[in-house]
């Protein structure tokens, strides 16, 4: 199996835990992109869900292959939500926003009586903080904000440079909020509680992408099979 047919062999399994009735969050990324496929097929032969999508781009392929859309103003909360991630640790902590989407995605898990996490093995860690950490953060005052994220990681003990996302044209990457993301190149955090407190501290600061928990099972597909583990 390659890593395509390992983020679709995950999605698949997810599948399984989907019910009649259900309130789906779904998420943004390419392991959820087949996750919405393969739901939009039992749909189409009359699964019956209604769903929020956790991205712009979430909703455009959700409606094109016929998943019926609501919001969480209309219907705020979920049964279920899958989505995928940059980082799993074995307590299903996670890294996510790697695509961009990690404020909808919190928002929607939080809303969530459950979250399922799908991914490729690649993505189970034994500690966070290989892939930059995404910082959602308002564009007004960057360059302090910036700084203080920076000043925050290294008193919570993981240092490390935080990098402005670029988009098209070189110009900064803008979220589906309108906001600016830092990339924060810590290698290791020891401590994500204490990492995601310093960030939340910080003004301009709208998110981060540490989800803690908010993940109750992770499906991870390899080279050897699909399995589902459980939050402790
Ligand atoms: C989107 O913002 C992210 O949180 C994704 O869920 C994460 O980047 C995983 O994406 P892939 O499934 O494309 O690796």
């Amino acid at each position: 199996m390659n890593v395509e047919a390992q983020k679709r062999a995950a999605a698949a399994r997810a599948l399984e835990f989907v019910r009649p009735g259900m309130r789906l969050g779904l998420g943004t990324g390419s392991t959820a992109k087949h996750f919405v496929d393969l739901l939009g097929e039992r749909v189409r032969a009359g699964l019956d869900i209604v769903a929020v999508p956790t991205s712009e781009a979430t909703r455009a392929q959700a409606a094109g292959v016929g998943i019926a859309l609501t919001t969480l103003d209309d219907t705020p909360e979920l049964d279920l939500t899958i989505d995928g991630a940059d980082e799993i640790a074995p307590d299903l902590t996670l890294i996510k926003g790697g695509g961009g989407a990690l404020l909808r995605e919190k928002v929607v898990a939080a809303a969530s009586a459950r979250m399922i996490v799908i991914a490729d093995e690649t993505k189970w860690v034994p500690r966070l903080g290989r892939f930059p950490l995404p910082v959602e953060i308002v564009p007004f005052g960057a360059t302090a904000i910036h700084r203080a994220v920076e000043a925050a990681s290294a008193a919570a003990g993981c240092p490390g440079p935080a990098v402005l996302r670029k988009g098209q044209q070189g110009h900064a990457f803008v979220t589906d909020g309108g906001h600016w993301l830092l990339d924060a190149q810590l290698q290791s955090i020891a401590d994500p509680p204490a990492l995601a407190a310093r960030l939340c501290m910080v003004p301009g600061v709208m998110e981060h992408g540490l989800f803690i928990g908010l993940a109750h099972a992770a499906i991870v597909a390899g080279p050897g099979g699909v399995r589902l583990i459980e939050r402790p």
